[in-house]
Formats: C-alpha cells, structure tokens, sequence
C-alpha cells in the first residue's frame, strides 16, 4: 500500500473509528470497520450525511458507478422501458439527497450512473413480475435504500423491509425519512428476523451474493426460501466472478433455493447474472432453467 493510501486510512480511522457487525468469518466484503463506522456517523451527524454518497470511505462500497456503464443503463431503459424515460423526473428525487455525483446524459439531462442503475432494475422487476408487487417485499442488502426509492415511484408494494447490518440500518433510516413514501419500510438484520415470515417477492443487488457462505444459507432459510417471487443480482456463484471463493456456488444455490431462472447474463459485468423465480414472464432464449420443484 502507497503512503499516501496508508496516512488516509488512518486518517479515516481517527475519523470515524471502527466497527464490524459480525465476527470474523462471517462478515461480508462491506462489513470492513470503516463503512459500517462510516454509515454511523453519517446518520448521526447532518454534514456528512449531507454528501455521504460521495465520500471516498462510502465509495468504496457504494455509489461507485462510473459514468460509462451509466450510459449502458440508460441504454438499456430506452430499448425496453421507454416510458420510464419520460418520466424520469419521479426518479431523479434519488438525486436530491446525499450529494451523489451525477453527470449529463442525452435525453434525461443530470443524473447519478447508480439512479439509472436502480431505474433499470426497477423497470425490469416491472416486466417480470408486474406494476402492482402488492404485499411484503424483502431486500437483502439495501444499501442506503436508493432502490426502495425508485421502486415506490414505480410499482405498488404495501411494505418493504430491508436487511442490513445494523449500522447501515440507521443511515437507510435517514435517507428514506427525508422522503414521502406511497408504501411503508421497516430496517432489519438477519438476527432480528424469526424466520415465520412469508414475503411476496424478495430482492437483492450485488448484496446476498457477496455475504459468506454460513450467512448465506441463513438468509436462504429465513427470508429466501420463504418468498413466493426472487430478483436477486449475483457476482459470485461461479467461477471467474467477483466474489466466487467462500460464497455458494451455482450448483449449491440450485440446489437450495426455488426454482430460479437465469434472465440475464454478462450484459453489465462480466460473470454478473441475475436469476428470477415466480415470475410471470419468461423471456425465451434465456439462458439456464433449475428444474427442481418446491
Ligand atoms: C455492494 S452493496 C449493494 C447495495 C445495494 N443493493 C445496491 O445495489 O446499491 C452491499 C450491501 O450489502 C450490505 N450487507 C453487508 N453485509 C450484510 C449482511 N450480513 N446482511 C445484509 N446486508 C449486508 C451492505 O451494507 C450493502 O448495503
């Protein structure tokens, strides 16, 4: 490590201290000392909550969309949801809080790459599982709720609740009260969660697939396994991904989870796909179909 990397860490240290959720061997990559001390200190304190999403510490795990692949969302949007181009104002409101760094995009003007990212997976969640999502969604990994946000523009949902580590759980709580949702939200951790739940569709992006192993068999057990309907972002599951050593494998998942399809693949990041289950539309030529049954 560079000096100069080495005297902002410890800078970063002194600043906001450290703190893990979980023990070691269980902690996802985000779960560090530094981003859950950061997201602490960020719901705490109105200045760096006020342009948390563009500090280097928050970076680092959020908010890391290059303008680039920006583009290639909005891209995405204007071939297959082209109505939410129009009214893109509903979901700029993602913009206004937190001070993200936003860029100029043909046809929508100034917005954050990670906004477009949320408006794409919110227009597919539409396609595959319809305008009114109703009932209980579940949100492994919520990050500081921009998706719960672009969501509630979009589609119908009664209550949403988001799992995270306990620190980033307040941080959600800050952003998502700055706002007037349609639905209702509550924050929650896996420990706090029974497990006798039934949730109508459950949601994770680049979250349940970066959590260990033993963490993921819980979540499948409490909250996966128990949703009738799945969108679930992965970088991990296979080789060559991202996040592939210490995480379930494909195999492992098709084994453990409902019967899911694969709905997209490669198209953002390489080794990046996204399995679905429960939904109403299964595109043709799409890739890999888990045959078993529940
Ligand atoms: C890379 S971020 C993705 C955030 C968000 N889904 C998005 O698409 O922007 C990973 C998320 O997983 C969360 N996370 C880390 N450990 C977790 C755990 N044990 N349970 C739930 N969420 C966790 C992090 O706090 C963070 O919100």
């Amino acid at each position: 490590m560079k000096l100069a990397s080495k005297l902002r860490r410890f800078y970063h240290r002194v600043q906001f201290g450290r703190e893990h959720s979980s023990k070691r061997g269980l902690r996802s990559a985000s779960d560090n000392g530094l981003y859950p001390a950061f997201c602490r200190k960020a719901a705490a304190n109105s200045l760096l909550f006020s342009q948390f999403r563009r500090h280097s510490v928050y970076n680092q795990i959020l908010e890391h969309v290059p303008q680039a692949r920006g583009q290639r969302y909005l891209d995405h949007v204007a071939e297959h949801y082209p109505d939410l181009l129009e009214r893109y104002d509903d979901f700029r409101i993602n913009d206004t809080v937190g001070y993200p760094r936003t860029f100029e995009f043909e046809g929508i003007g100034t917005t954050s790459p990670t906004t477009l990212r949320y408006v794409k997976v919110a227009g597919q969640i539409r396609e595959l599982f319809g305008e009114n999502l109703e009932g209980d969604i579940a949100e492994i990994g919520g990050g500081y709720g921009g998706q719960l946000l672009v969501l509630d523009q979009l589609v119908g949902f009664r209550r949403y609740t988001i799992f995270d580590l306990a620190p980033v759980n307040l941080l959600v709580e800050r952003y998502l009260d700055c706002f007037v949702l349609n639905g209702g939200y509550a924050t929650t951790t896996l420990n706090q969660c029974a497990g006798d739940h039934q949730f109508d569709l459950v949601i994770s992006n680049y979250a349940f697939s970066e959590l260990p192993q033993a963490v993921q068999q819980t979540y499948i057990a409490k909250v996966i396994s128990r949703s009738k309907r799945g969108y679930i972002t992965m970088n991990s599951g296979k080789p060559g991904t991202a996040f592939f050593d210490g995480r379930m494998t494909l195999e492992q998942l098709e084994a453990a989870l409902p019967a899911f399809e694969i709905v997209e693949e490669n198209k953002f990041g390489a080794g990046e796909y996204i399995i679905a289950w429960g939904h109403k539309t299964a595109p043709k030529s799409r890739a890999r179909v888990n045959t078993k049954r529940h």
